[in-house]
């Protein structure tokens, strides 16, 4: 069970720590705030006014909390192949920029069954069909946060797809608790992209966007 645990950790540092190279490490490890977050500061941005999925008639949001830059990646690709708004989930108390105290403080809140607060809100949720949710693998599971998030708005008639970064755990059994969680939505296949490829993600995207059918939309 040690070495599990032992091989884990070496994988998320691994993971955290090659994704905040040069610009993204100091960005990481200047900003007071959480990691190397930078996009929205919990609001929606519309890209121009094309927000209708990918330019057809759906339209669709995404949301994510990336601590250490890779799922904002990632977010980004989404937004940009989608013409998707996007939000990103700020937490209202940040996390350190310390690797070891989130390391801690993220086991903790997961141990409390923790409800962090989400700074700030989205407007009109009601408006989107195609909800895109992403977060980084945190000892297994979605950070807590997005639980707060999966208990403040009710997704029901909308298509949820998933998306995660992570040093070797892959998306773990999160699509399942989302579908347990939103029981009125359809959640898709979920898109797993490793923290060492989170920095080129456009391909896997593109890819994931075909195979679930969500590019059509
Ligand atoms: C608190 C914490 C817990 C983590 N737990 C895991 C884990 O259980 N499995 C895993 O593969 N990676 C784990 N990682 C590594 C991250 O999932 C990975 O580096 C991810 O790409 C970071 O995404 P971000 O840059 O968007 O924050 C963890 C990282 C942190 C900071």
């Amino acid at each position: 069970m040690k070495k599990i645990f032992t091989v884990f950790m070496a994988l998320a540092f691994l993971g955290v720590f090659s994704a905040c190279t040069g610009s993204e490490e100091k960005k990481a490890f200047s900003s007071g705030q959480s990691g190397c977050q930078g996009a929205s500061q919990g609001k929606t941005d519309s890209p121009g006014g094309a927000s209708d999925g990918a330019g057809k008639d759906k339209k669709s949001l995404v949301v994510y909390f990336s601590w250490s830059g890779n799922t904002e990646r990632v977010a980004e690709s989404i937004q940009s192949q989608t013409g998707a708004d996007i939000f990103e989930i700020i937490p209202a108390e940040p996390y350190s920029d310390d690797y070891d105290t989130v390391v801690e403080v993220a086991r903790e809140e997961q141990r409390e069954n923790a409800r962090p607060v989400i700074s700030g809100s989205i407007e009109n949720i009601e408006q989107y069909d195609v909800i895109y949710v992403g977060f980084p693998n945190w000892w297994g599971d979605m950070p807590m946060i997005l639980y707060t998030f999966f208990d403040s708005y009710d997704l029901s008639g909308k298509t949820v797809a998933l998306f995660c970064t992570s040093g070797g755990s892959g998306l773990s059994g999160t699509v399942n608790e989302v579908k347990n969680l939103e029981p009125g939505a359809e959640v898709t296949s979920g898109l797993h992209i490793g923290s060492g490829s989170a920095s080129n993600p456009d391909n896997a995207v593109s890819e994931w966007l075909k195979d679930t059918g969500l590019a059509e939309q």
